[in-house]
């Protein structure tokens, strides 16, 4: 089935018929998405199998990305997520980004690296040449620990040594995970591999663990927008695109800024990740770590005038899996892969990097115009409004009568909830405003 991710009016209708929507539009069902996320999508016994000391399970919202293209594949993207509006915005900036034809992105070969530390050497870079010299014997010993991966096809795919001190060397085995994120599989390597190393290296083994610096599993992602796309009530399409540049470039000269300029892109990468079940931490690591690989911190997207279109060019290393760990397990996790379906582990980085430079984009975008508080306070006012106790539309009166009053505090929308209880002659006690 051609998949479509453009469903207008979406937000407006109700969970019910989303659910609906979404199983036309991904073939996963209604009653699969019901099934998968009722009760936060993970039960307390199951819950307790994967960590310990477990009292229960703690949802958060699970929401989907809209008009998400992706090398001229449409997804309906999963994303969980606490804060207000970045469902939102990765969905109206991939509308915009579409209109141009989509993301194109790639992603390196899913290549983990197994470190293991050896210290204690007389002489470390002739102990580099050493174990250069034992590089087969050592992927021989690598893909006798992971034999399942090699007959999925996976395994070593080389070895390399960097001296870090006259006496410490590190070994690095290069692991092709295939589906797999791979943690497990690449720890397994560097246990299995580090005494023969040590002992050829003529050393005393460390440390042995995957890196999360995982740059050899890179992802790119490219788009393109026409500047009548990104043009405001109150600003035209090429002074948009100006001040896009201009905030990239703010984020290229200033630490300080890339990093949030990079939290706006870890946004929409964490949430994506998070839905499928995946390492976000793991992936947290790896983003700041690229970041800092010159030396100095910077950000991982950045954005260009092309004539009368805007570029954005992202990358940044992806360790995910749809195979394997715990994806097996939480019904949430796997619901959101049978959505994205048919995504092994490197088309699921291009759609995570996709959704990560659309939520990029549309920071970026609300900086160079209105600035990000109008649209963030509105959702805001929202959570506010459902904190004071608000219910069904009255979530939407509150929030637009605290913002109109600039006075979005729980206070602003108790009050605002007692004036339309008041007028619509209903007890106050029928909504108990939540933490009275
Ligand atoms: C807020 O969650 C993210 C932003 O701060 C990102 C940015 O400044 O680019 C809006």
């Amino acid at each position: 089935m051609a998949r479509n991710s453009r469903l207008p009016g979406f937000h407006k209708v109700s969970v019910q018929e989303r659910r609906i929507l979404v199983g036309d539009a991904t073939g996963a069902g209604p009653d699969d998405i019901e099934r998968s996320l009722d009760g936060g999508g993970l039960d307390a016994e199951t819950a307790d199998k994967f960590v310990e000391n477990v009292l229960g399970t703690y949802a958060l919202p699970y929401g989907v990305a809209l008009n998400v293209r992706v090398n001229g594949r449409d997804h309906v993207v999963p994303m969980v997520v606490e804060e207000p509006s970045v469902v939102a915005a990765a969905s109206n900036a991939a509308r915009m980004v579409r209109e141009s034809g989509g993301f194109q992105a790639s992603a390196d070969p899913p290549y983990m690296i197994a470190q293991v530390q050896i210290h204690s050497l007389p002489d470390a870079s002739a102990a580099s040449s050493k174990v250069m010299a034992h590089a087969d014997e050592i992927a021989k010993l690598a893909d006798a620990a992971v034999p399942g991966l090699v007959a999925r096809g996976g395994g070593a795919r080389g070895v390399e040594a960097r001296v870090l001190a006259v006496d410490v060397l590190v070994v690095h085995v290069i692991v092709d995970c295939k589906d797999a994120m791979g943690a497990n599989l690449v720890n397994s390597v560097a246990e299995a591999v580090a005494d023969r190393v040590a002992a050829i290296a003529g050393g005393r083994a460390g440390l042995r663990i995957l890196s999360n610096l995982c740059d050899k599993r890179c992802v790119r992602v490219q788009c393109c927008v026409a500047a009548d796309a990104l043009a405001t009530d109150d600003m035209n399409g090429p002074d948009v695109i100006d001040g896009i540049v201009n905030a990239s470039r703010f984020a290229e000269l200033d630490p300080y800024r890339a990093a949030t300029h990079n939290k706006g892109i870890m946004n929409g990468v964490d949430a994506v990740v998070i839905a499928t079940g995946n390492d976000w931490r793991a992936v947290e690591a790896g983003a700041h770590a690229f970041a800092a690989r010159s030396g100095r911190y910077g950000p991982l997207s950045v954005w260009r005038r092309d004539g009368d279109h805007l570029r954005g060019s992202l990358e940044m290393p992806m360790a995910l899996g749809t195979v394997g760990g715990t994806l097996r397990v939480p019904p949430g996790a796997r619901l959101s892969l049978r959505m994205l379906s048919g995504s092994g582990a490197p088309e699921l980085a291009c759609v995570v990097a996709s959704v990560g430079l659309a939520s990029n984009l549309a920071a970026v975008r609300a900086l160079a115009t209105d600035g990000i508080q109008r649209g963030h306070m509105g959702l805001h006012a929202r959570s506010v409004a459902l904190a004071a106790g608000a219910l069904g539309d009255r979530v939407g009166r509150v929030a637009a009568m605290i913002v109109e009053a600039r006075d979005i505090t729980l206070d602003g929308a108790r009050k605002a909830l007692e004036v339309l209880s008041a007028e619509e002659g209903d007890a106050a006690g029928a909504e108990q405003p939540a933490g009275t």
